[in-house]
């Protein structure tokens, strides 16, 4: 019997989140300020109404509302494993046609196989303790012909000019707490690598870039840093508060100029003949 109330593992514990709400709020904020050209881009690699749609590791559903609203007459079914999040994603989703919550991770569902015509998966790699296992899932999920898309961070496509000093010191720190929790910050990289190494044919990928000039300051910086410096506190308490500090009324209170880049991997379920 699959039981799909397992804890999954990895880096994205929402249950122990310092801030719930402020979470929340971080995740709404990254899809209104991404969809735009995320939309443009997932059009482009296929996504069409009338498929059967899987968000994988869907959150609070905000971005499962939107694949649903291009999916009109089609099936979108948000997967979560983290039961309060699956439990506000479902509430949402009760009024939007086509659009339903399974909960459960991607080793423990009860999802049929081969099913989607479409799997998307946002920031989900960088949380899982063992990408390699989950994409093998995601695989079986897909009909043969069926395409995956994985959007990712990567710690080295992140720039900022000037650069305040104590920002390399945020970045370890930041890297290794997620590390340590099974999560990854260099997974952009190495997401077309874990397609491929899953079975998956016609492996590409792209950089999509988010700027301080395209969003403004704030969403950049919520995007790109602020949530690092909520981790370390949480994390590290007094020790890292002038740190924090320092980074928090740099980025705040200076004119500065920053790029933040997520890697867009994709690749199809080949059809076997
Ligand atoms: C940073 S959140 C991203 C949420 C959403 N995709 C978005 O972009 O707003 C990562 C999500 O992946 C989920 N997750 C973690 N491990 C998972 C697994 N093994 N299978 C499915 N989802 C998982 C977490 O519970 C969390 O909701």
């Amino acid at each position: 019997m699959i039981n799909t109330s397992d804890p999954p593992g990895g880096s994205h514990a929402f249950s122990q989140h310092p801030s719930r709400a402020r979470e929340l709020d971080r995740l709404r904020q990254q899809v209104l300020a991404a969809w735009p050209m995320e939309e443009l881009w997932l059009k482009r690699r296929g996504l069409t109404d009338g498929m059967h749609v899987l968000d994988v590791g869907c959150g609070p559903g905000f971005v499962s509302e939107k694949l649903a609203r291009l999916n009109p007459t089609g099936v979108t079914i948000g997967l979560e494993p983290d039961p309060e999040l699956a439990r506000l994603a479902g509430k949402r989703f009760d009024a939007i046609p086509g659009l339903s919550l399974q909960q459960g991770s991607l080793a423990h569902n009860h999802l049929d196989e081969s099913y989607f015509d479409f799997a998307y998966a946002r920031f989900v790699a960088q949380h899982l303790a063992s990408p390699q296992d989950e994409m093998r899932h995601v695989f079986r999920l897909l009909k043969p012909g069926g395409q995956v898309v994985l959007v990712d961070a990567d710690d080295g496509l992140i720039l900022v000019h000037p650069e305040p000093p104590e920002l390399l010191e945020v970045m370890r720190l930041s890297e290794t707490i997620q590390a340590e929790s099974g999560g990854d910050r260099w997974i952009g990289r190495k997401l077309p690598a874990l397609l491929t190494q899953a079975g998956f044919a016609d492996v590409g990928f792209d950089v999509l870039p988010f700027t301080s000039h395209q969003l403004g300051r704030p969403a950049l910086f919520d995007l790109a840093w602020s949530f690092r410096l909520r981790r370390i506190e949480q994390a590290s308490g007094a020790d890292n508060t002038l740190l924090v500090e320092k980074v928090r009324d740099f980025f705040t209170n200076q004119n500065w100029y920053g790029v933040a880049c997520v890697i867009a991997a994709y690749g199809v379920k080949e059809c076997v003949r």
